[in-house]
């Protein structure tokens, strides 16, 4: 295979952007095309790139850039580095041009988009519309006609970024629901490829679904690819029977037959569940550098070593259950059960979607409600809940989870959770307790958690404080058995399991 510029030429040309282009090694996998684009044989494309534009003051931000926000990008970055192939996706800057580029060993193209279509897009369609749909309505959901234009027109965008840098034949695999509709264009102008989509949030049963005015062309779209995954079975499920119901599509298992204008099946769509998973080598490698357990005694002493660190991590959205877990936790201290000389709370809450209105009304209320526990236990010494609104780099977050004894992911809804995964594999010693949410997909994988309903308050803080108190053997016979479970299905897995599944021949089920 052979690049079409030279990888000296991409090099010179991305310097003028300050960017790392073509220095890595990852030519390979370029084909030659007729124009003058680089081709490449597999190609992953999702809504953010794995990096993010930032200011150089913010924690984590390394010339210009730092990590991506989500779930998604943990997972798929540590395949991306080490295969030959192209992210195409946004850089998180409104209104900025970039050309292709490559950063910390993966090759980039980036999807411009304006002022105007972050705001329709992807606050309004993404996040205000099906963001809250897909996660049990937590928020209702908005319905608006321009905003459904602007998610057709950014989604056409980068089908056609996919289109121009896909080689002949080659494998794509599109990712989240801010791309639903890409599919489906790709599978129109180029029947060649190979098309698998993923989608990391929950997907709605068809009683929620029906409220979307679009739902005809959603499911439309999603089936335009081989084969869609999902993080349940009972996702893949809720997906089919919207497919039935909304499309009167002839469904048979897992396989949805595909019928052109003409009537004819034109492909056959598979649904089925790849729960996703985290980069267990590189979290294990930490938990062990010197320098981070070092850290992670550093923060315990910072906290006047309580007895019991709990902790939290998430976006900052309403779909994780914090204002549950405040609650319960300010109740527990009322009760006197927890006090702030024995325990401490770290809630890391890193910024996301700051303009759209339900993240505002809740960035306020979590604060609100932090200031006030605070306000009413915290003592000259001692702090009820250190509340941290920043994003850290990993190295940091696993000294935090080496430091929390407790850690509490607490969603009322969440497509999987990589929190509760990452947590379990840095607990190399075999300590430590998890309080799992059932409504989390992680809770399918990690049976051992302690699970709990965290709409139930009593029932949450019961759990906490199972959790607190449990005997070291018990937390050792979980924690061991979760990670056996992790550490046996790490991400790498779960992309080979999917890539293997989009390549293998589909037996026409016709029975
Ligand atoms: O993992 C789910 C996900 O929604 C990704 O699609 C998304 O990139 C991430 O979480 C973070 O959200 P955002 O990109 O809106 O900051």
């Amino acid at each position: 295979m052979q690049a079409t510029e030279s990888a000296e030429h991409r090099a010179e040309k991305h310097q003028e952007h300050g960017t790392d282009a073509g220095t890595e090694g990852k030519a390979a996998g370029h084909q030659g095309g007729t124009d003058d684009v680089d081709r490449f044989d597999f190609m992953v494309v999702s809504n953010r790139m794995p990096v993010d534009r930032c200011s150089p003051d913010e924690p984590g931000c390394e010339d210009g850039w730092r990590r991506s926000p989500g779930g998604l990008v943990t997972a798929l970055a540590p395949m991306m580095t080490k295969t030959d192939g192209a992210w195409v996706g946004w850089h998180g800057a409104p209104d900025e041009h970039l050309e292709p580029f490559s950063h910390g060993g993966i090759d980039l193209i980036p999807v411009q988009l304006s002022t105007r279509d972050v705001e329709l897009y992807y606050e309004g369609f993404s996040n205000a519309t099906l963001w809250p749909l897909y996660h049990d309505v937590i928020a209702p959901p908005e319905f608006h006609r321009a905003w459904w234009d602007t998610y057709r027109k950014v989604n056409k965008r980068f089908a056609d970024a996919v289109i121009r840098h896909a080689a002949e034949g080659a494998t794509v695999w599109v990712q989240d629901y801010q791309l639903q509709l890409v599919p489906r264009m790709l599978r129109e102008q180029r029947p060649d490829l190979k098309i698998g989509f993923f989608n990391h949030i929950p997907f709605p049963p068809p009683e929620i679904f029906a409220q979307l005015p679009w739902r005809r062309a959603i499911i439309d779209g999603l089936l335009g690819a081989d084969l869609i995954g999902f993080q349940r079975s009972s996702d893949a499920g809720n997906f089919m029977r919207s497919a039935r119901r909304f499309l009167g599509a002839s469904v048979k298992q897992q396989q949805v037959h595909v019928k052109g204008a003409d009537g004819q099946t034109t492909h056959i769509a598979r649904a089925q569940a790849f729960p996703i998973s985290i980069d267990v080598k590189q979290i294990s490698e930490l938990a062990q550098k010197p320098e981070v357990i070092e850290r992670a005694k550093q923060i315990r002493r910072d906290l006047g070593n309580p007895k019991t660190i709990l902790l939290g991590v998430d976006r900052l959205d309403y779909t994780k259950g914090i204002r549950h877990r405040l609650k319960a936790y300010e109740e527990l201290l009322e009760d006197g059960k927890v006090t702030v000389e024995d325990a401490s709370l770290i809630q890391v809450a890193s910024p996301s979607r700051e303009r759209v209105e339900q993240y505002r009304l809740l960035r306020e209320e979590v604060e609100g409600t932090v200031g006030h526990i605070n306000g009413t236990y915290d003592t000259m010494q001692n702090t009820a809940v250190r509340y941290l609104h920043h994003s850290y780099p990993i190295e940091e977050m696993v000294a935090l989870y080496l430091a929390a004894d407790v850690m509490l992911v607490t969603a009322l809804r969440d497509g999987m959770n990589l929190v509760a995964k990452e947590y379990v594999t840095a607990r190399t010693n075999n300590d430590g307790a998890l309080v799992l949410s059932e409504f989390a997909g992680a809770a399918d994988q990690l049976k051992q958690a302690l699970l709990m309903n965290p709409h139930d308050i009593d029932g949450l803080k019961d759990t906490i404080m199972r959790a607190v108190n449990m005997e070291p053997a018990e937390a050792a016979r979980r924690m061991r058995a979760m990670r056996k479970q992790i550490l046996t299905n790490d991400v790498d897995l779960w992309s080979a399991d999917f890539l293997r599944a989009l390549q293998e021949k589909v037996v026409r089920d016709d029975s």
